[in-house]
């Protein structure tokens, strides 16, 4: 397969693990330390790819799946730490947009996370994809809720007043994760349609590196039933 429709990105096994499980592959391109899977999801054409923490390497892989396969979409999936006080853990987040919270500018004028000499801040969602995801449902009582998703090479945790204030102030974020806006930027410099879907793995504060490494294999899952749901609607159409 050359073309693939629709690229996804998740950056642990655990996050891609249940994609693996589900799809029929077709191909296993390995290219330096990273898997391309190239595969029918739930009769949808996708290539899955673990990038690896960080957004770095998020936007390496987001450019390489572009540049390989022009999708028609670029998905990034996985867990977040909530901002939001009303999300709880297995809640799950649709993008609405995304920002670098540790872009910062406000030096030289410009507010932060908006990206020196250029119109970027936040990175708006595909509407289309969006809907798709909010149209799903989970069990367990679990909320699907669209949000702004704060990106940043920290795992954002400890006293959320004393350091982090501005995530919730300043940036508006609803959760926090370490790859959603290098994805999006790309998509976006690409003009290829993204969406972020992200469920709540901690809190973000204090507990957040104990709740992660618990829920993580547990929840993860949350955003591939979504996922799912979305390139089931995709096949019919
Ligand atoms: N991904 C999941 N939880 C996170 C957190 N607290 N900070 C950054 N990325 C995360």
């Amino acid at each position: 397969m050359t073309r693939a429709r629709i690229c996804v990105i998740g950056a642990m096994d655990e996050e891609i693990a249940e994609f693996l499980s589900h799809a029929k592959m077709l191909n296993i391109v390995e290219r330096r330390s990273f898997r391309f899977h190239e595969a029918s999801l739930f009769g949808v054409p996708v290539v899955v790819v673990k990038c690896g923490v960080g957004k770095v390497f998020a936007a390496l892989i987001a450019q390489t799946l572009i540049d390989t396969y022009q999708p028609a979409a670029v998905i990034s999936t996985g867990v977040a730490g909530a901002l939001s006080k009303s999300l709880r853990i297995g809640d799950v987040v649709v993008g609405r947009d995304s920002a670098h919270h540790d872009m910062d500018a406000r030096a030289l004028g410009f507010m932060r996370g908006h990206i020196p000499y250029t119109d970027f801040r936040f990175f708006t969602t595909d509407e289309k994809f969006s809907e798709l995801a909010l149209a799903a449902r989970l069990d367990g009582g679990h909320k699907i809720v669209h949000g702004r998703i704060l990106s940043g090479d920290q795992f954002v945790s400890g006293d959320r007043e004393a350091t982090h204030g501005h995530l919730t102030g300043e940036l508006s974020g609803d959760a926090v994760d370490m790859e959603t806006a290098a994805i999006a930027q790309v998509c976006a410099v690409n003009e290829t349609p993204f969406v972020s879907i992200r469920t709540i793995s901690d809190h973000a504060d204090g507990s957040a590196h104990i709740d992660f490494n618990t829920f993580l294999p547990v929840i993860a899952s949350n955003s591939f039933h979504i996922i799912r749901k979305m390139l089931v609607g995709i096949s019919e159409q």
